[in-house]
């Protein structure tokens, strides 16, 4: 994607174009393209009406007085109205045969199994509820997740349901320092964790990087820790429990309190183009809404089917596709543990097969890494049982979509490439199944409820097959209320850049059958892997590094990634440009972020590329990371700043 002067311009084409089969569409929810465009009509029409028919699939205490609340850009949704998450997750899959049915079905990195049915995850809640409430947790309060994962994890965000305490849930892979920030930003009362928790045969210290943290958060006064390694950890008197002792002592009775549609249920960091990561705020019914009626029409889903998504529980694909949205629909939900390539690279395959897993849902970098070991991983795995495939997280390129399409899909299953984002709640744009022809590539078309739109910086819609920025039009029930604490923040960034739609600061182009495209981020936020990470986070990890003057960050293609991070630094006068120094760096941002923000490449310069108004030219720096300029040896400094005055030249 090239992006000068707020043009887009796309050079993707694909032409290729896959229906379903007759099979699937005939047992499908939604059977035919006219199908799902009537549905799509009638809910641009009367969105309310539409919304409103959907909700009566929840499970209310009280009915909603009002559909739709809406002052631009604040939306509230089933006004009036009060249900308990956790009891539309459990209590009511107990009157029937769905009581003994396999909620979670959990393997471990080591090989360890455990299945939990819907009466056996609703006595953990219930009990888990009750410990929060015996070590002081109300209504209201925050409490931090930072958990491997494994079952308990599921438990506690349903616990924190339960009670309508607010989960703020930290991906296992983020630094202390990363914790410390959120849990100061959310104000979080409450931590759980573990000792530690399984990656490549190796533990990850929780425990450890949680007494780091509270070293610089103040607000939590209690912490339970669950016991997962065995790792040795220490304990502080009065205010470290372990999960264990707690959870012999506590009742297994705690009736799901009624709480108001608009309660908020969570709150998840995700990056943005500059500043602190922001803490995007959901609600109670909307969302589970949102997320119960997507995972119902996109994944088509039947009762039999076992669904596993990879993602962990510490994103919002994790959220919603691993706990709130299956579970709200009853399903059996596949979970594991570790890593892909632990204890050999068909890790997966070998769980898909021994448990007949039917719906895979799992980003493009893993499926690139899979192309990357090699289909001998494949050899001696039956993986007849898959009947969906799905990805998610960042755009798919055409040629890893055929080899998952093939290799995994046997030619048979469609693929459904989900388009959404943290902010989003649920899945806005992907095909359904059993209607929509899919491309390569292409997310498709937009859910029925969802008006998605490609526009110009002034919101009018381009023509097709002209990029332009992907906004949504009206309000949708799973949408982000705001970002905790910052609400003027909230109305900036994604209700101003183009006037009266929400903003989501991805590129897109629509095709002449009106398929979107999605070309990515507009903004300085890089995709790497599939997670979110602003270039101004690294940034400032590296600037706050003693020797360094000044960074700045950028993304670079990467074949498996993505994008991998490249960053070109400055040093204060008297330091050396050493690999040594490169190293440190590199372990400076992982000890700040997390070993998701590593740095791939760190380069040295005398000074930075900037305009005459002194921003950074990031456009040369992103030329110069793809390897497009280069000027030899990069431990030693380099002088970009002539680069930028050479392009000037030419321009
Ligand atoms: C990108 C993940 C292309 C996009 C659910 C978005 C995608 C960001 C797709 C959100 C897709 C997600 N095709 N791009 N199917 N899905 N993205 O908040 O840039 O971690 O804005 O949510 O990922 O990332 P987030």
């Amino acid at each position: 994607m090239s992006s000068s002067s707020g043009n887009i311009t796309s050079v993707l084409k694909e032409t290729r174009s896959f229906p379903p089969s007759q099979e699937f569409s005939s047992q499908a929810h939604v059977k035919s393209l006219a199908e799902y465009e009537k549905l799509w009509k009638e809910a641009a029409e009367e969105p309310e009406k539409f919304w409103a028919a959907q909700a009566d699939s929840l499970s209310w205490v009280k009915k909603w007085d009002k559909v739709l609340e809406w002052k631009e850009p604040h939306a509230k949704w089933f006004l009036g109205g009060k249900l308990n998450v956790s009891a539309n997750c459990l209590d009511r899959h107990l009157s029937g045969a769905r009581k003994n049915k396999a909620a979670i079905i959990w393997e471990g990195e080591p090989g360890d199994t455990r299945v939990l049915t819907y009466q056996m995850l609703h006595r953990e809640v219930c009990k888990f509820a009750n410990v929060l409430k015996n070590i002081g947790a109300k209504a209201g309060d925050r409490v931090t997740i930072y958990l491997p994962m494994v079952p308990e994890a599921v438990i506690a965000m349903l616990a924190c349901a339960r009670i309508g305490a607010t989960h703020s849930v930290i991906f296992g892979g983020f630094s202390a320092e990363a914790v410390a920030d959120r849990n100061n930003d959310a104000g979080a009362k409450i931590l759980i964790t573990s000792d530690g928790g399984w990656r490549r045969g190796k533990i990850i210290p929780l425990k450890e990087n949680v007494d780091q943290a509270l070293a610089k958060s103040k607000t939590i006064e209690k912490v339970v820790v669950l016991k997962r390694c065995a790792n040795p950890v220490t304990m502080k008197e009065g205010r470290d429990f372990w999960w264990h002792d707690l959870m012999d002592k506590a009742s297994a009775d705690c009736p799901a309190e009624p709480f108001d549609s608009e309660h908020p249920l969570f709150i998840l960091y995700t990056s943005g183009s500059t500043g602190k990561p922001k803490g995007i705020l959901h609600t109670s019914a909307g969302y589970l809404l949102g997320t119960s009626y997507s995972h119902r029409l996109v994944f088509d889903l039947k009762e039999e089917d076992i669904f596993w998504c990879t993602a962990d529980v510490g994103w919002i694909t994790g959220h919603s596709y691993i706990v709130y949205g299956p579970l709200c629909n009853g399903t059996t939900v596949m979970m594991y543990e570790g890593a892909p390539n632990h204890p050999k690279e068909d890790r997966f395959w070998d769980i898909i097969s021994r448990y007949s897993v039917s719906i895979f849902y799992t980003a493009p970098t893993a499926i690139r890494a899979f192309i990357k070991w090699g289909d001998q991983w494949l050899n001696g795995h039956d993986l007849s049982s898959l009947r969906l495939l799905g990805t998610v997280g960042e755009p798919i390129n055409p040629e890893a979509w055929m080899w998952y399409h093939k290799k995994i899909g046997a030619s048979r299953c469609p693929i459904v490439d989900t388009w959404w984002q943290t902010e989003t709640g649920s899945i806005m744009i992907s095909p359904l199944p059993g209607a929509l022809a899919t491309k390569p590539g292409s997310a498709t078309r937009p859910l029925p409820g969802v008006v998605a739109e490609v526009v110009d910086k002034q919101g009018n819609r381009v023509g097709d097959n002209q990029g332009g920025f992907l906004v949504v039009k009206k309000p949708w029930p799973a949408m982000l209320r705001t970002i905790y604490g910052d609400d003027a923040r909230y109305q900036e960034q994604y209700w101003t850049q183009v006037k009266g739609f929400y903003f989501t600061a991805d590129g897109a182009r629509r095709d002449e059958d009106q398929y979107l495209w999605i070309m990515g981020r507009v903004d300085d936020v890089l995709n790497v892997a599939g997670h979110r990470l602003s270039t101004m986070e690294v940034e400032s990890a590296l600037v706050n590094h003693p020797q360094v003057a000044e960074a700045a960050v950028v993304g670079k293609p990467d074949e498996i990634k993505g994008e991998g991070i490249s960053c070109f630094v400055t040093l204060k006068s008297g330091n050396a440009p050493t690999d040594e120094l490169k190293k440190a760096l590199r372990d400076h941002v992982v000890k700040e972020i997390g070993a998701l923000a590593r740095p791939d490449e760190i380069r040295f310069t005398e000074s930075l590329p900037k305009t005459r108004s002194g921003k950074i030219m990031r456009r040369l720096l992103r030329d110069i990371a793809a390897g497009k300029q280069t000027l030899g040896d990069t431990t030693t400094l380099e002088d970009y700043s002539i680069l930028a005055k050479l392009r000037s030249d030419e321009e």
